[in-house]
C-alpha cells in the first residue's frame, strides 16, 4: 500500500494505491466525509461487481447510499447525464455536506466530479478509479467535465471534448489495482499509453521499469500494476501541484494529446483514447525532429516500446492532412489559429513550444501515415 499526497489550493488529498483496498472504502470515507449520504455514480460495466462492493462497504460504515450507473460513452458524457444525476441527488436528499462517490473509468470520474463540483455549488467527491488510465491520470489533478456539441458549421456534427468543466479536487482517490483484473486488455494498454507519456515527461526510470515488468503488467498482476500506478501518480501529482489550474507547466501533460484528440473522434479509425495518444506521441516526436528539437537517439527505441506494448504507432488508415489540421483547429487549446504544442526533447525533458510552423505539423502527421 502507498499513499501519495497531492497539494492543491483548498488543502491536499491522498491518492491511496492499495491492492485489495476497495474493502477499506467505508472506513476511509469516514475519515474525509462530513455528511452521511452518498450518491454513488458507477460505470455500468462495473455496476454489478466493484460498485456493489463499494456500496456495501460504505453502508457498513454507516453511509446511506443511492447508487446509479451510467454507460461509458463519450456521447453520454454530457450535460443531460449530469442533469439526470442532479435529479438523483435531489431525490436522495443529498445536502451540502454529503458526498459523490465515483466508481468507474475516467469518463465516469469526470462526469461524477463535475456533478460534485456543481451540485449545490459543490460537495465532497471521492474517486474510485477502475481503469488504469483513470488511476494514473484522470483521477489525479482535479479536472472534471463533460463534452459539448460543437457549432455545426458544415453539417458535420462534432463533439467538443471536455468543453464544460471545473477544477474540483477530490477528497480522496482510492486506487485498488485488483479492480483492473476485469479490465479488457485493450483498455489496459490504453492506460499504459498514458504511463509511457508520464515517462517521457519526467522519468526514464518509469519507461525502463515498464519494459522490465511488461508481461506481468499486461496480465494485470496487482503487485506490478500497483508499482506502475504509484510511480505514474507521483509524476502526475508533481506536475499538477506546480500548476493546478493549467496556466503554464501543467500543459506538458497534453503531450501527444493535441494530435490524439484530432484523430480520436474519427469513427473509421476506431481508436480508443490511449491508442490515439500513442499515435499522437509518435507524431509529437516527429514534430520535435521537424523543428530540430529532438535530442539523442531514443526515438526509434521508444516507438518500438509502444509496439511491444501493443499500441498503434501509425494511423490505421490514411487521413488527409487538411482534415487533421482542421480538426486540430477545433481543439480548445489552439489560440487564434497559432498552434502551441508540447514537444519532447528526450525522456525527462519536454517543453511547451508556441507558434509551431504549420509545415512542421504537416510533417508530423505525414510521419504517422497521413495523406
Ligand atoms: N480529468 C482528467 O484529468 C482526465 C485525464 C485523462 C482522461 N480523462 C477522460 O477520461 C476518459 C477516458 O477514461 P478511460 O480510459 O478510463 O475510459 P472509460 O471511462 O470510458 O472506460 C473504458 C472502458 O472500460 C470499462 N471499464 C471501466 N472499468 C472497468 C473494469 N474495472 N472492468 C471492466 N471494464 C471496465 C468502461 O465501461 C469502458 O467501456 C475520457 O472521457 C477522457 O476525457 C480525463
Amino acid at each position: 500500500m502507498s499513499s501519495i499526497p497531492v497539494q492543491c489550493a483548498g488543502g491536499s488529498y491522498e491518492v491511496v494505491v492499495d491492492p485489495g483496498g476497495l474493502h477499506s472504502l467505508g472506513a476511509r470515507a469516514l475519515e474525509v466525509a462530513r455528511g452521511r449520504r452518498v450518491l454513488l455514480v458507477a460505470d455500468s460495466a462495473v455496476a454489478d461487481t466493484h460498485a456493489i462492493r463499494a456500496t456495501s462497504g460504505l453502508e457498513a460504515a454507516g453511509f446511506r447510499v443511492q447508487a446509479c450507473s451510467i454507460v461509458s460513452d463519450e456521447h453520454r458524457k454530457s450535460m443531460a447525464t449530469v442533469e439526470s444525476l442532479y435529479q438523483a441527488g435531489l431525490g436522495a436528499g443529498l445536502g451540502r455536506s454529503d458526498l459523490v462517490v465515483s466508481v468507474g473509468g475516467g469518463l465516469v470520474g469526470d462526469v461524477a466530479g463535475f456533478l460534485a463540483a456543481t451540485y449545490l455549488r459543490g460537495i465532497d467527491f471521492i474517486n474510485v478509479p477502475t481503469t488504469l488510465l483513470a488511476m494514473v491520470d484522470a483521477s489525479v489533478g482535479g479536472k472534471t467535465g463533460v463534452n459539448l456539441p460543437l457549432p455545426d458549421d458544415d453539417g458535420v456534427p462534432r463533439l467538443g471534448k471536455n468543453l464544460a468543466g471545473a477544477f474540483w479536487p477530490p477528497r480522496l482517490v482510492l486506487a485498488d489495482p485488483e479492480l483492473l483484473e476485469s479490465l479488457p486488455d485493450r483498455e489496459l494498454r490504453c492506460g499504459l499509453a498514458e504511463c509511457v507519456k508520464h515517462g517521457v515527461i519526467a522519468s526514464q526510470d518509469l519507461l525502463d521499469g515498464i519494459d522490465h515488468r511488461l508481461d506481468v503488467i499486461r496480465s494485470a498482476d496487482p503487485a506490478a500494476t500497483a508499482w506502475l500506478v504509484d510511480q505514474a501518480v507521483r509524476i502526475k501529482a508533481r506536475v499538477v501541484e506546480e500548476d493546478e489550474h493549467e496556466h503554464g507547466r501543467r500543459a506538458v501533460l497534453n503531450l501527444g494529446h493535441t494530435f490524439g484528440h484530432a484523430i480520436e473522434p474519427i469513427d473509421s479509425l476506431d481508436l480508443l483514447h490511449g491508442e490515439a495518444v500513442s499515435v499522437g506521441l509518435v507524431a509529437a516526436i516527429a514534430l520535435s525532429r521537424a523543428i530540430g528539437q529532438l535530442e539523442g537517439d531514443w526515438a526509434d527505441g521508444f516507438v518500438r516500446r509502444l509496439e511491444r506494448i501493443g499500441l498503434p504507432v501509425q494511423l490505421p488508415q490514411a487521413v488527409p492532412v487538411a482534415e487533421l489540421l482542421l480538426r486540430m483547429g477545433f481543439d480548445k487549446k489552439a489560440h487564434g489559429g497559432s498552434h502551441t504544442l508540447i514537444v519532447p526533447h528526450c525522456p525527462g525533458r519536454v517543453s511547451i513550444v508556441p507558434d509551431v510552423p504549420e509545415e512542421a505539423i504537416v510533417a508530423a502527421w505525414r510521419a504517422v501515415g497521413a495523406d
